[in-house]
C-alpha cells in the first residue's frame, strides 16, 4: 500500500502529458509576461488593506519589519520554487513538482491545499476589491448599494457581496476566452497599480513626521481574555500570556502580511504556457518577488510615518493617510488605483486555481472530464467555469480576516512541501537538467522549511483547526476517488506517437 501512495509520476511523463493535443495549453508567455503576472497578483489586498489593520492592532510602525520577515520567508521559498519550475515546466505548480518527486499522496495533499489557497484567496481579494469599489462609487457619484448587497462584514442578518460575486464571474469569462487577452489586460492594470504604489511612496515621503515612529516597536500589551483559539499557536504551545505588539507582534504581523506576498508561486503554475520555461520561470518568480518586497517595505515605512499607527484606517489605510493629512486628491487617485489593481490579483489567483485543478484532473486524481481544453480557445474551460461559480458564491458570503489566515497557512504548507521536494528530487533524479539550481542545497531548503513553519505557528490556533478539517476532507476524497482513478494507478501513460 505505501508503495502506491508514494508512486511518483516521471518528470519526462509530466512533460509528455502536456503535449497530448486535446489536453494541451497554448505556449505564449515570455519572462516579461511572467514578471507582470507576478507583480499583478502579488500587490493587492495585503498592502492596500492589511497594512493598516496589522500596524494598528499587532505591530505598530514595526510592521515594516513584519514585511521584511515575511519577505525573507518568501525569498527562501522562491529559490526552491524556481528550481522546480525550471525542471518540471508543467501546469500545476507545487502539485506537479511533488508528484514528480515525493509521490502521489503528498502530491494530492498539496494540490488539495493549493485549491484552498487559490480559491479562498480569490474570494478574499474579490471582497477587498468590492469594498474599495463601493467607497469609490460613494465618494465620486454619491451612490450607495443597499446594505444587504454590501457583503457579510457589517451586515446584520443576511448579507451578500454582490460586486465581489459579479467580479469573479466576469473574470471567469475572460479566462475562458484565453490567456492572451488576460495577459494584455493584466499589463495595463499592473502599470496603474505600480504607479499608485510609487505615488504613495514618493508623495508620502514628503508628509512623514518622524515623531510617528516613536515607539517603533510598541511595548507588548496583554490581549483581553477571550477564546484561546484566537491566540497564535506559539503562544499556546509555550503557555505565554496572549499579547499584541512587542517583538512577538512583529512575527504575528508577519504571519498576516504574508498574504501580501502570495502570488509569486502562482507564476509557477503558468510554466506550461511559457515559451522558454527553463530560462524565464526563475526570472519571473524571483524578479516579481524582489520588486514587491522593496515596494512593501517602502510603503509601510512611509504610511506609518504619515500617521500615528493608532490612527491608521483598517479599510483603506493608504488612501485615508493622505486624506487625514490634508491631501484628498491623492486619496481619490489611490482609491481608484486600488480598485483597478485588485482586479488583476483576483484574476491571476483564479487562473492559478483552474490550472491546479486542470493538472489534477489530467492525472485522473479528479474526474478527467475537467481536463479537456476548449477546441478553439485552448483553455481548461470546464474547471474555470465550475470553480468561477463556486468562488463567486463563496466571495458573496465571505468575511475577510479569517479566510486570509486560512489562505496563509495553506500557502506556507505548500512552501514546505516544495522545499522538501527540492532535496528529494536532487537525490532521486540528479540527472535532470535544471536551468536554475537552488544554491546551497540542502541548507536553503531546510531554512525555508523552518521559516515557513515559524510563520505557521504564529497564526491563530483556530486557523490550524480549520486547516486540519480541510485536509481531512481531502484525504477522504483521495481514498474514495483519486487513488483508484489515478492514471498512474491504471498504468496509462502517454506514448510518444500520441503527441503532436
Ligand atoms: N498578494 C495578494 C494580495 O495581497 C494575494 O492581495
Amino acid at each position: 500500500m505505501s508503495s502506491t501512495l508514494f508512486r511518483t509520476k516521471k518528470v519526462e511523463q509530466s512533460i509528455l502529458d502536456t503535449e497530448e493535443p486535446e489536453h494541451a495549453l497554448r505556449k505564449s508567455l515570455s519572462a516579461l509576461d511572467l514578471t507582470v503576472f507576478g507583480v499583478g497578483v502579488i500587490i493587492g489586498t495585503g498592502i492596500f488593506v492589511y497594512t493598516g489593520s496589522v500596524a494598528k492592532t499587532t505591530a505598530g510602525p514595526a510592521i515594516s519589519l513584519s514585511f521584511v520577515a515575511a519577505g525573507v520567508v518568501c525569498v527562501l521559498a522562491a529559490l526552491c520554487y524556481a528550481e522546480f519550475a525550471s525542471t518540471v515546466p508543467v501546469a500545476g505548480s507545487a502539485y506537479t513538482f511533488s508528484y514528480a518527486s515525493i509521490g502521489e499522496l503528498p502530491a494530492w495533499i498539496i494540490g488539495w491545499d493549493l485549491v484552498l489557497e487559490f480559491a479562498l484567496g480569490t474570494a478574499v481579494v474579490a471582497v477587498g476589491w468590492s469594498g474599495y469599489f463601493r467607497s469609490f462609487l460613494d465618494n465620486n457619484i454619491g451612490w450607495q448599494i443597499p446594505e444587504v448587497l454590501g457583503g457579510r462584514d457589517g451586515a446584520s442578518g443576511f448579507g451578500f457581496d454582490l460586486f465581489a460575486a459579479l467580479l469573479v464571474l466576469a473574470l471567469t469569462a475572460v479566462l475562458v476566452v484565453g490567456m492572451k487577452l488576460s495577459a494584455r489586460l493584466t499589463q495595463v492594470v499592473v502599470a496603474v497599480k505600480v504607479t499608485v504604489v510609487l505615488v504613495v511612496i514618493i508623495a508620502g515621503a514628503f508628509i512623514v513626521n518622524t515623531a510617528n515612529y516613536d515607539p517603533y516597536i510598541p511595548p507588548s500589551e496583554p490581549v483581553p481574555a477571550g477564546s484561546s483559539l484566537k491566540t497564535p499557536l506559539i503562544q499556546l504551545m509555550f503557555g505565554w500570556a496572549p499579547s499584541d505588539f512587542g517583538v512577538m507582534g512583529i512575527f504575528t504581523g508577519a504571519s498576516i502580511v504574508f498574504f501580501a506576498f502570495i502570488g509569486f508561486d502562482v507564476v509557477a503554475t503558468a510554466a506550461e504556457e511559457t515559451r522558454n520555461p527553463q530560462r524565464d520561470m526563475p526570472r519571473g518568480i524571483i524578479g516579481s518577488l524582489f520588486i514587491c518586497t522593496l515596494l512593501y517595505v517602502a510603503v509601510s515605512i512611509v504610511v506609518t510615518g504619515m500617521q500615528k499607527y493608532e490612527d491608521l484606517s483598517v479599510e483603506a489605510p493608504l488612501a485615508e493617510a493622505f486624506k487625514d493629512t490634508g491631501h484628498p486628491w491623492f486619496a481619490g487617485a489611490i482609491s481608484f488605483g486600488a480598485t483597478v489593481g485588485l482586479i488583476t490579483v483576483c484574476m491571476i489567483l483564479l487562473l492559478g486555481q483552474t490550472r491546479v485543478f486542470f493538472a489534477m484532473s489530467r492525472d485522473g486524481l479528479l474526474p478527467r472530464f475537467f481536463s479537456l481544453t476548449h477546441p478553439r480557445f485552448k483553455t481548461p474551460y470546464r474547471p474555470t467555469i465550475l470553480l468561477g461559480v463556486v468562488i463567486a458564491i463563496v466571495a458573496g458570503f465571505t468575511s475577510l480576516q479569517t479566510l486570509g489566515e486560512l489562505v496563509n497557512i495553506g500557502t506556507l504548507f505548500a512552501f514546505i512541501v516544495v522545499a522538501i521536494s527540492v532535496i528529494i528530487l536532487r537525490r532521486t533524479r540528479p540527472d535532470l537538467h535544471r536551468a536554475f539550481r537552488t544554491p546551497w542545497v540542502p541548507v536553503i531548503p531546510v531554512l525555508s522549511v523552518c521559516a515557513s513553519l515559524w510563520l505557521m505557528i504564529n497564526l491563530p490556533a483556530e486557523t490550524w483547526v480549520r486547516f486540519g478539517i480541510w485536509m481531512a476532507a481531502g484525504f477522504l476524497l483521495y481514498f474514495l476517488y483519486g487513488r483508484t482513478h489515478s492514471r498512474l494507478a491504471r498504468g496509462e501513460e502517454t506514448r510518444p506517437e500520441q503527441t503532436l
